[in-house]
């Protein structure tokens, strides 16, 4: 059975979450929480880390079985990692601590390792970014090592990249796989918000408005605070549930509020409301309650596999099935079912992409 190499950047409560995850379906197989338990031939147990990077003085220089469980991480512990051999090593700071985190994530006096030289070094097949929201700079910076070290990239924050055409040319023309932008969780605001709104215009009724307005208790939301830092994550959140509609509905999404308490629960509001026959009104408010950082581990095991695929038959660029089944701000934005579909005829290898 082959294994997938993977490098983390980014070593937080989403890396605590995917790296436990592994060794749980490693240890149960069976266990629930899956959509797939293979992807092409690729069980979640085959994905292996080889390499990892953070800026963290709690984080840098330790194994990613003890980092994992560094503060300011706070996503429950769902199961025992053993050493992993694999030391997080110190990447450049750039722009990846914002205003609210540079009080809880002191930066480590560690030199900085060349990242390319570390992919090489480690033998990684595919590089996940799972920075903090705004880290413009810190995603380029990886996403140019990927490029050079010739590593896959997977994007899971809200930075364009593989929805950006001047990044998907460059990934294209290396033929590097790259999939993203920003991850949609298993069963998470976006996800829910575009079924909802997909639901309600293929039922002929018309949307007037909608919000989704979240809250949490991480690092995640701590950092959103700081408003500049959002604009992507408005756009990417936002457009995902634009694309359900044929026409504009007034819309506002967003990250709400950091409330400490809920450490990584997040709570989610969905509201909408509408008018269906004789102009009769419809109102639905959803909320949803979740452990924000398992959410999105069960779509990465997905994306990481699809662009397994993509490797061994020789893709490059943008992973458009992948991407639009995982991610809210794809090349190409889907409904769920479409996207469900595509990403099944890829990795079935019935479709290119
Ligand atoms: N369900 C979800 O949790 C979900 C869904 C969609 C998107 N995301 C996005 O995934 C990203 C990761 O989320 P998280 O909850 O793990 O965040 P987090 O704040 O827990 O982790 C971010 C990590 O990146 C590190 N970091 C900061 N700058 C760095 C740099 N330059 N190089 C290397 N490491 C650096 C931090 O020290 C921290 O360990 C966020 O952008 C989040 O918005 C998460």
């Amino acid at each position: 059975m082959g294994r997938i190499k993977v490098a983390i950047a980014g070593v937080g409560n989403c890396a605590s979450a995917i790296v436990q995850g592994i060794r749980y379906y490693s240890a149960d197989a069976a266990a629930p929480g899956l959509a797939y338990r293979k992807v092409g031939r690729y069980a979640p147990g085959d994905i292996e880390f080889v390499a990892a990077f953070d800026v963290s003085e709690k984080k840098v220089g330790k194994d990613l079985s003890e980092a994992i469980f560094q503060p300011p991480n706070n996503t429950p512990k769902i199961a025992d990692v053993p050493r992993t051999g694999v030391q997080v090593k110190k990447g450049k700071v750039l722009d990846g601590i914002g205003r609210y985190l540079k009080d809880v994530v002191p930066v480590s006096g560690r030199a900085e390792v060349d990242v390319v030289e570390e992919l090489e070094r480690s033998g990684a097949e595919v590089l996940v970014n799972y920075l903090p929201v705004g880290s413009t700079k810190a995603s380029h910076a990886y996403a140019e090592a990927a490029l050079e070290a010739r590593v896959a990239f997977i994007n899971a924050i809200p930075v364009f990249i593989s929805s950006d055409p001047w990044w998907a040319g460059r990934f294209s023309r290396r033929g590097v796989p790259c999939a993203g932008d920003d991850v949609m969780s298993q069963l998470g605001a976006t996800v829910l918000h575009k079924t909802m709104v997909k639901l309600a215009v293929d039922r002929g009724v018309k949307v007037d408005e909608t919000y989704q307005l979240n809250i949490g208790g991480d690092t995640d939301f701590l950092n959103m605070l700081e408003e500049s830092r959002l604009k992507d994550k408005r756009e990417s959140k936002t457009s995902a549930v634009r694309a359900m509609s044929p026409y504009p509905v007034p819309t506002r999404i967003g990250p709400s509020d950091y409330v400490p308490f809920l450490n990584n629960d997040k709570v989610c509001y969905i509201w909408l409301k509408g008018r269906y026959f004789g102009g009769t009104v419809v109102r639905i408010d959803a909320k949803l309650h979740v452990v924000d950082a398992y959410d999105s581990g069960g779509v990465m095991v997905d994306a990481i596999r699809g662009t397994k695929l993509a490797l061994d038959r020789g893709i490059g660029g943008p992973l458009k099935s992948v991407s639009a089944y995982c991610f809210k701000h794809p090349p190409v934005q889907m409904p769920y079912a479409e996207a469900k579909s595509a990403f099944e005829a890829f990795t079935s290898g019935k479709t290119e992409r």
